[in-house]
């Protein structure tokens, strides 16, 4: 399946008749919008991609260990909107709404989750518009990634259009994590007992050890070959 074919299985899978009629409502100038949208995402994507191109032929390895990218579907749209007392507009979406297009990079080291980020704003065209470290500021649930809020240009045939894009960074531990907890509880309303968020926290904190053991065994590893390989 190619990658249109997805995002309109997705965008059917997501649609109740409600959102239907507010997508049909907006039809030509929404799908004008989320076409911009994942422009953006493909225009960060590619960076990434760039990236790790480089890394495997300079350094020789792949800092990168997965990319995935989503469009949020109308329905989602839609509720956020409504959750957050926003009038639904094709403007406001635009503008109160950050993560209609997320990409998520996932790294099997945390040295490289702050390489890759330094090095996405360090390119012209990138504008950082917000950061949420919880990595460094783990959310109190134990949930850790750093998130970013940026802005790229994407060229259309007479105009030039500023897009915002979600950046997620995880490393692979942290992804396992999330994944796990999103399927629990996060967003859906699930009381969790005392007993089992503890749980969920000790788990946490077993994988951010198993983050730091790692990274550090990398980081000895790479100084030792720096000490064989003097450049
Ligand atoms: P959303 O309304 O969910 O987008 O949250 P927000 O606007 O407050 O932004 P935040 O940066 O805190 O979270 C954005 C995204 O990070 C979410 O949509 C999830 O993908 C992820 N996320 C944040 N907190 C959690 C969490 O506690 N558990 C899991 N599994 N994912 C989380
Ligand atoms: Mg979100």
């Amino acid at each position: 399946m190619d990658r249109d074919e997805q995002y309109r299985e997705q965008l059917l899978a997501s649609i109740d008749d409600e959102t239907l009629e507010w997508v049909k409502d907006k039809s030509i100038e929404y799908i004008k919008l989320m076409s911009y949208y994942r422009c953006a995402m493909m225009e960060i994507e590619t960076k990434f991609k760039v990236l790790k191109e480089e890394y495997s032929l300079v350094h020789d390895r792949n800092p990168i260990n997965s990319i995935r990218t989503r469009l949020k579907s109308p329905k989602s749209i839609k509720e956020k909107m409504e959750r957050l007392g926003h009038e639904i507009s094709l403007e406001s979406i635009e503008k109160k709404l950050n993560d209609v297009a997320g990409i998520r990079i996932i790294c099997a080291f945390k040295d490289d989750v702050y390489t890759l980020a330094d090095a996405l704003l360090k390119q012209d065209d990138v504008t950082l518009i917000q950061t949420k470290d919880y990595i460094k500021n783990p959310k109190e649930n134990g949930y850790r990634s750093l998130h970013m809020i940026v802005s790229i240009p994407i060229y259309l045939a007479h105009t030039k259009r500023e897009m915002k894009v979600e950046v997620q960074f995880r490393t692979i531990a942290m992804d396992s994590w999330a994944s796990m907890e999103h399927q629990i509880v996060y967003k859906k309303d699930v009381k969790l007992s005392k007993e089992m968020q503890m749980e969920l926290d000790e788990c946490a904190d077993l994988s951010a050890a198993l983050d730091e053991k790692m990274n550090n065994l990398r980081k000895s590893l790479f100084e030792k070959e720096c000490i064989i390989n003097p450049k």
